[in-house]
C-alpha cells in the first residue's frame, strides 16, 4: 500500500476491523511504519520502561483437555507436580533479591479444594514474606466467583485467563466441545474477574490452524470491548502429544508466525497505549531475538523465569520450553544487558501496574 495511506490508517482515531486486517497483513515499507509507529506510541505512554514479573509454573496438574497444550489430562507422558509452599517462598526471596517487583504463578486448571487452599496459602505466604512488595499475578484458569474473590483477598491483584480465540467457532476447533470447554464460560470467567477488580489479562494464541487476518482482527476488537488491563499474545507451537499436531502442516512457518505476532502486537499498541503487554516466551523459542522484537513492537512486561530447573521439563506446554529463556541466576544480568541493547530499561521494585488500570480505577473512585 501507499506509504501515506497506510500512515493515515495508523493515525486514525479509532480502527476499524478493516483497517486491524491492512494492519495484521503489512509487509515491507508498511511494516516497518506499523512497527515504528507502535514503538513511538508505547515510549510516548510508557516511556521505555520493562517491568519484570518472576514467573513460577506452579503445578502442571491440569483437568482440561485443550487440544493444543502437552499439560492436558489425556497426555499421560507428563509427570504431574505441584511446587511445595516452601519452593515457591525460596522464588519469591529470589524476585525479592533481584528487584523483581511482581511474581507470577501459573499452573493447570484444578478446582478441587486442595488446589484451591494451597494457592491462597501461598499467595498469603508470598505478601507475608516480602512484607507486601511483591506485586502477585495469577493464572490458574477457570474458577468460581468464590474462588477469584478469596485469591483476590489473599492478595493476588492480577489475573491472566487467555481467551485463546475471541471466535467461538474457531474456540471449538481448539478445544473440545464439551461443557469443562465451553466457551461462553470462558467469556463469563474474564467478565467475574473485571467486576471483582482484578487487573484482568486475556489473549490469544496467533497462527493456529484455519485462523484468518479477520479472526485476529476480531481479537484486538475484543480486547477493546472488554477494556483489559493486560493482554499475552504468543505464537502457537505444536505438540507432538496431542491433536492439534496432526494440522501442523497448515499453520502458517515459525517465521510468519513471529511476525504476525509481533504485528498483532504493534497493532494493540496503537489501540491500547496504556495495558501491560507481556513479551512471551513462545516467541523467544521460535526466534532468538523473539523476546526484543516484541518489546520493539510495545510489549513491556518480561517473564522471568524462576520455576525451579527439576521442575521445568514437565512444565512442556509446547516443546522444548524448559530450555528457552535463562535460569534465574542468569536471567537477571543477561536481561538487563539486552535490554539496554535496544535502549530500554528494567524498572526494579515496582509493581509494574498497568497504567490503563490505574487510570481507570481513580476515574471510577471520582479522583
Ligand atoms: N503453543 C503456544 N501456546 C500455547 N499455550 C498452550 N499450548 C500452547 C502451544 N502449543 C498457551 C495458551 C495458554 C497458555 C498457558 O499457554 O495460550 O493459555
Ligand atoms: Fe490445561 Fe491450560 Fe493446558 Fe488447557 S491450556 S490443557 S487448561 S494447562
Amino acid at each position: 500500500m501507499d506509504k501515506q495511506a497506510f500512515e493515515s490508517i495508523l493515525h486514525k482515531d479509532i480502527l476499524q476491523r478493516d483497517d486491524l486486517i491492512t494492519l495484521l497483513g503489512a509487509k515491507g515499507d508498511n511494516l516497518k511504519q506499523l512497527l515504528d509507529h507502535a514503538l513511538a506510541v508505547k515510549l510516548e505512554h510508557l516511556d521505555n520502561n520493562i517491568h519484570l514479573r518472576g514467573l513460577v509454573e506452579y503445578s502442571n496438574t491440569c483437568r482440561k483437555n485443550c487440544k493444543y497444550c502437552g499439560l492436558r489430562v489425556q497426555n499421560t507422558k507428563v509427570v504431574r507436580y505441584t511446587v511445595p509452599d516452601d519452593e515457591v517462598l525460596q522464588c519469591a526471596r529470589i524476585a525479592l533479591e533481584q528487584g523483581y517487583g511482581s511474581m507470577a504463578l501459573q499452573s493447570g486448571e484444578r478446582t478441587d479444594r486442595e488446589f484451591v487452599d494451597g494457592v491462597e496459602r501461598v499467595v498469603k505466604a508470598i505478601k507475608q514474606l516480602s512484607g507486601g512488595k511483591l506485586g502477585i499475578t495469577l493464572s490458574c484458569g477457570e474458577q468460581s466467583e468464590e474462588t477469584y474473590r478469596r485469591w483476590f483477598e489473599a492478595g493476588a491483584h492480577r489475573y491472566l485467563l487467555r481467551i485463546e480465540s475471541s471466535t467461538r467457532e474457531l474456540y471449538y476447533t481448539i478445544h473440545p466441545h464439551t461443557p469443562e470447554h465451553s466457551f461462553e464460560r470462558r467469556l463469563e470467567c474474564i467478565d467475574t474477574l473485571l467486576r471483582l477488580g482484578y487487573q484482568t489479562g486475556t489473549g490469544v494464541m496467533v497462527g493456529l490452524p484455519a485462523q484468518t487476518l479477520g479472526h485476529l482482527a476480531d481479537d484486538l476488537l475484543f480486547f477493546r470491548s472488554k477494556d483489559v488491563a493486560m493482554v499475552g499474545l504468543g505464537p502457537f507451537i505444536p505438540h507432538p502429544d496431542t491433536p492439534l499436531w496432526e494440522l501442523r502442516d497448515q499453520i502458517p512457518s515459525k517465521e510468519e508466525r513471529i511476525e504476525l505476532t509481533t504485528k498483532m502486537i504493534a497493532a494493540l499498541r496503537i489501540m491500547m497505549p496504556e495495558i501491560n503487554m507481556v513479551s512471551a516466551t513462545a516467541n523467544q523459542l521460535l526466534d532468538p531475538q523473539g523476546r526484543e522484537r516484541a518489546v520493539l513492537a510495545g510489549a513491556n512486561v518480561i517473564m522471568p523465569n524462576l520455576t525451579p530447573n527439576r521442575y521445568r521439563e514437565e512444565y512442556l506446554i509446547y516443546p522444548d520450553k524448559a530450555n528457552v529463556g535463562d535460569r534465574p541466576e542468569e536471567a537477571y544480568r543477561n536481561l538487563e544487558a539486552r535490554m539496554n541493547a535496544i535502549n530500554h530499561s528494567i524498572l526494579y521494585n515496582e509493581w509494574g501496574d498497568s497504567v490503563a488500570f490505574t487510570k481507570r480505577k481513580q476515574h471510577t473512585k471520582g479522583e
